[in-house]
This record gives C-alpha cells, sequence and structure tokens, in this order.
C-alpha cells in the first residue's frame, strides 16, 4: 500500500461527496468509504498488521485521519443539502401576498347597532322580546280588543294553537281566544311585557323582528325589522319626547335635520303622531325619494293611552310617557339611498358587499 493510493482515495472520497445530490446517495458513499464490512479505508486499514513496523507508524495515522476527513464531509454535505431545501421553501417576501376575504356585516345590523349606540349614549337601555307572541300582548293589552276596527291595520300570521294550549286557558279560566298565538305584528307588546317587570322611571329601546301577512312590493316585507321606544316616568311629556326623537336623528343622520309631528291615530297612545324628518337627499327642496313633499315618514309615536298602563298593572294616571315605533329598513333605505326593501333579504352577495 503507497502513500499516493491513499491520498488518492481522500480526493476520490472528496469528489464523490460533493456532487451528492442526495441523502440517499451520501448513505451509499458513507458505506462505499468507511462501512464496517467493505468500506475501501477500513479495508485498508484491515492491512495495516501486515505491513512493517516503521510503515504502520505513517499509514496508520493517514488512515485514520482520511477516515475523520470522509466522515466530516458527509456530515457537511448532509447538512448543506438540508440547507438549500430551507431555502427552497423559505418564504419569498418579493411575491404579492394572498388576499385575506372579509365578511361583511348585513346593513340592517349596521343601521341596527348604530340606533343602539345612540339611544345608549341618552341613557335608554336595550330590551328584547318574543316573536311569536300571544294575542293578548300583540293586541289587548295594547287597547286593540277583539273585533276592534284597527286591527285592521296589522295584517296578522295567525299560528295553529294546539288543543293542550287552549284546555289551559279554559281550566284557568282564561278565555282561549285571548290566548291565541300570532307572530308579533310589531314590537309595541314588549311594552306591556317590561312595565308588568319595572317600575318607572325608565327609558327602553326594543330592536326587533315583526312579521305582516300582506303582499310585497318595493316597500313592503312580511317580514322586517322595527324599534320599540318608552319613556316612562311622573312627568315625561311630549316636549321630552320631540327633544329625544330630535337628538336622535342628528345624530343618526350625523346632521342637523328638521323633523314635524303630525297628528296621526294608534290605539294605544293619545295623541298619536307621524313623524317626518326632513328628506335627508334634497334637504326639503322636493325629490323622488321624498315624493316631492321634502318630508320623510319615519316612526309612529304618542303618549302612552292610559289604559296600556293599567293593562302593565299600573294605576291609570299615576305615570305618563312617550312611545314610539320606527322600521328599521326604512331609516337604512334612507341612510343608504336603497331603493327596494327586499333588496335586504334577497341574500344577493353583490348588495351585501356594498357595506
Ligand atoms: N306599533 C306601531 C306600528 O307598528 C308603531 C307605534 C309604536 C306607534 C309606538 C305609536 C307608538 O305601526
Amino acid at each position: 500500500m503507497q502513500k499516493q493510493d491513499i491520498a488518492h482515495l481522500a480526493q476520490e472520497a472528496k469528489k464523490s461527496i460533493q456532487s451528492a445530490k442526495t441523502a440517499a446517495e451520501l448513505e451509499a458513499l458513507r458505506v462505499r468509504f468507511i462501512g464496517r464490512k467493505d468500506g475501501e479505508v477500513t479495508k485498508l486499514m484491515k492491512q495495516l498488521p501486515a505491513l512493517s513496523v516503521e510503515d504502520r507508524r505513517t499509514v496508520g495515522p493517514a488512515l485514520n485521519a482520511l477516515k475523520n476527513e470522509v466522515e466530516q464531509l458527509l456530515t457537511a454535505r448532509v447538512k448543506d443539502l438540508a440547507d438549500e431545501a430551507d431555502r427552497r421553501q423559505a418564504i419569498d417576501v418579493t411575491m404579492p401576498g394572498k388576499k385575506v376575504a372579509t365578511g361583511h356585516l348585513h346593513p340592517l345590523t349596521l343601521v341596527e347597532r348604530e340606533i343602539r349606540d345612540v339611544f345608549k349614549a341618552m341613557n335608554f337601555s336595550v330590551v328584547e322580546g318574543p316573536e311569536v307572541e300571544s294575542e293578548h300582548y300583540n293586541f289587548d293589552a295594547l287597547n286593540i280588543p277583539a273585533n276592534h276596527p284597527a286591527r285592521d291595520m296589522w295584517d296578522t300570521f295567525w299560528l295553529a294553537t294546539s288543543d293542550k294550549r287552549q284546555a289551559t286557558s279554559k281550566k284557568n279560566n282564561m278565555s282561549h281566544v285571548a290566548d291565541r298565538l300570532l307572530l308579533r305584528t310589531h314590537t309595541s307588546p314588549v311594552q306591556i311585557r317590561y312595565m308588568e317587570q319595572h317600575q318607572p322611571p325608565f327609558q327602553i329601546v326594543v330592536p326587533g323582528r315583526v312579521f305582516r301577512y300582506e303582499a310585497t312590493d318595493a316597500s313592503h316585507e312580511i317580514n322586517f325589522y322595527q324599534v320599540e321606544g318608552l319613556m316612562v316616568g311622573k312627568d315625561v311629556t311630549l316636549a321630552n319626547f320631540k327633544f329625544v326623537i330630535g337628538e336622535f336623528f342628528k345624530r343618526l343622520f350625523k346632521k342637523d335635520v328638521s323633523i314635524r309631528l303630525r297628528p296621526s291615530y294608534f290605539p294605544f297612545v293619545e295623541p298619536g303622531l307621524d313623524v317626518d324628518v326632513e328628506c335627508v337627499k334634497c334637504g326639503g327642496k322636493g325629490c323622488n325619494i321624498c315624493k316631492d313633499s321634502g318630508w320623510l315618514e319615519v316612526m309612529g309615536a304618542g303618549m302612552v293611552h292610559p289604559h296600556v298602563f293599567e293593562a302593565a298593572g299600573y294605576g291609570p294616571h299615576e305615570y305618563q310617557g312617550f312611545a314610539f315605533g320606527l322600521g328599521l329598513e326604512r331609516i337604512a333605505m334612507i341612510k343608504y339611498n336603497i331603493p327596494d326593501i327586499r333588496l335586504f333579504y334577497s341574500g344577493d352577495l353583490r348588495f351585501i358587499k356594498q357595506f
């Protein structure tokens, strides 16, 4: 065995290890050079005993050094290949990013939240009530007895009442007629529900879904949303109503809008009012939105009727207060210039994505 053999083997190992492309190739090279049984370096080492003492002194350390070198080369190359793979997978910061798709809140949700916030800032509490309501809360307790012509103002979805319910109401000596169930036609029943549980003074708003059995068109839907308001105390007056509602519309439309109160009729208020706001599009000059009147009708309101206080368990002349009910869609249509109420429930993403 010559020194050149060792040098030659060293070169051979270096070259093949450097050009290896995979971990598997490197493993094969490890076996080929320093494998325990048939490695080329190993085989030379096995020949050492046959050499002269002098030769052994130089060849031995040279072979050991070669073995170490091959080991180091292999380890270094394994690491190089791994680093290279990492680099290939690394994030390329110059690539355009992936767009994160965000959802949109429904315009009615947006407007409802704004309305809640405006009233909360004026110290109103937000309360809710059931969508399936009894005839008692939706009508009778609101001074709309059976056969009262005012029931025609609300086209009602009546629910089929089970025999069991009717039996219980008979047993409790309640007229089962007054116990019939319906989908509430307005949020006003929550006035009674709240007053049964609370004593004045208080001021609440009640956002919620209501239902009317009527034909749909650009301004009518069979289900829509209202926000009811009720403020009751010893000396709450119509002047308080005018101020609160004027302030509400200023804050909601973020400008100084005029309001107008007109006499109207609802059985649960006396006097009853319709509330108009100055057309936010034309500022009162007259346009297609306000049908050239300069005003937009936005809510019904009035001073709570003594019969309503009685139905809720208060003395009829103990308290006074105002109530109002506004249509959420109507407000949203005015605010966002939306031409057709049916768009809110169309499920059309092209509509929703604009908000
Ligand atoms: N509940 C009435 C409606 O739906 C609106 C209203 C509420 C009117 C409160 C007066 C007072 O038409």
